[in-house]
């Protein structure tokens, strides 16, 4: 099969490799389109460490069913499906507790670190255990059916906050995973939902997807507007989606006191806290990783038209382009969002 091949940092190939063998207990799926995800554009050139060469990334993924092992039961060749980007051991104790996203030695598709290698879905095949495939609605598409992940990421930390209708809700950062946090507040009944970033077009874009009042960081007093706009308290419940000081200690200081500030971003391993000002307003923080039982219901709301995904792909291109959408990626062209690749 053909594959985009890291072979060293910051150098893909497209090569001709063997289709991967697959287990009793998984199938192999035919890939129809993959999501190229920022943590791959970071893994690319080596800094994160999460994806030493050669590896075959690729976490964000949908397709058809090609073939099934001997232990699957449920799913058959023909079914289109999206997957899980981690695997997961059911026998687990956090797992058996409910909590999988959070189970020991759990591998993520298409990343290779000192712990393990699993190759991922920028290729033509991908196998992948049966536990963690979904069924796709018929009107969702392979394309859509990508954008899956980054959606389930944002519906997670909103499960895991706790939201009154008509609450006000502020939001550091309007990237990618942003841009479905605000669209997931707004079905979740919030009333303000105040959104502050660097980029000015990406602004404009939250504004479209539910945002009610946005604002440029750095030319901007943030927490003076959103306690403008909050009878002088603050906002209800806080979210951040960038992963640096500077935005923690903005939605920190905009939130009113006993509110929740939901942690999403984290791009940093350190960051600096406003320790009094979490404490003495009597804040809860609480971190939120990847997804644990959002797949489902994410799908559901793609097949209703609740989430829009169109406006947040970029572009949508052959796997042979892919190692050029990853240089443009990596240099943060301006207006790129998603690119969706098609093996
Ligand atoms: N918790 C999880 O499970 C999980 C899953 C996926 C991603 N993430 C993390 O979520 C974060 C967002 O991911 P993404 O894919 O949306 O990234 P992204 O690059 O699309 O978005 C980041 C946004 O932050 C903005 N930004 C940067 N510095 C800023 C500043 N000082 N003030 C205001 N805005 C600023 C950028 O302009 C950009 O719009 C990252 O830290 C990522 O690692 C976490
Ligand atoms: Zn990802």
């Amino acid at each position: 099969m053909k594959a985009l091949v890291l072979t060293e940092y910051n150098h893909f190939e497209m090569q001709e490799v063997p289709v991967p063998e697959i287990q009793a207990d998984e199938v192999l799926v035919r890939v129809k389109a993959v999501g190229i995800c920022g943590s791959d554009v970071h893994g690319m050139d080596g800094s994160t460490g999460r994806r030493i060469p050669p590896i075959i990334m690729g976490h964000e993924a949908a397709g058809i069913i090609e073939q099934t092992g001997e232990a699957v039961t449920g799913w058959q060749s023909g079914d289109r499906v999206t997957f899980d980007s981690t695997i997961y051991r059911l026998t687990d104790w956090y797992s058996r507790k409910g909590l999988y996203n959070l189970s020991d030695n759990r591998q993520v598709l298409g990343v290779s670190c000192p712990e393990f290698k699993r190759d991922g879905a920028f290729a033509e095949y991908v196998a992948v255990p049966q536990h963690i495939l979904f069924k796709l609605p018929e009107n969702v598409s392979f394309e859509h059916a990508a954008m899956v992940e980054p959606v389930a990421v944002a519906l997670h930390a909103i499960n895991l906050t706790s939201i009154q209708v008509n609450d006000t809700a502020v939001v550091g950062g309007s990237g990618m995973i942003a841009m479905f946090v605000i669209q997931l507040l707004k079905l979740a009944g919030c009333g303000k939902i105040i959104v502050f970033d660097l980029d000015e077009d990406r602004l404009k874009l939250a504004l479209k997807l539910g945002a009610t009042h946005v604002f440029k960081a750095g030319d901007n007093n943030i927490p003076a507007e959103v306690k403008e706009l909050t009878n002088g308290r603050g906002a209800d419940v806080g979210f951040e989606v960038v992963g640096n000081t500077p935005v923690l200690k903005t939605v920190i200081e905009s939130v009113r006191k006993g509110a929740q500030v939901t942690l999403i971003g984290n791009v940093s391993a350190n960051v600096e806290l406003p320790l009094q000002m979490v404490v003495t307003r009597q804040l809860k923080l609480q971190g939120s990783c990847a997804i644990c039982g959002e797949y489902e219901p994410v799908l559901g709301l793609m097949s209703d038209g609740k989430i829009e995904i169109g406006p947040l792909v970029s572009a949508v291109s052959p796997l042979e382009e892919g190692a050029a959408w990853f240089n443009r990626l990596h240099n943060r062209e301006k207006g790129l969002m998603k690119v969706v690749l098609i093996p």
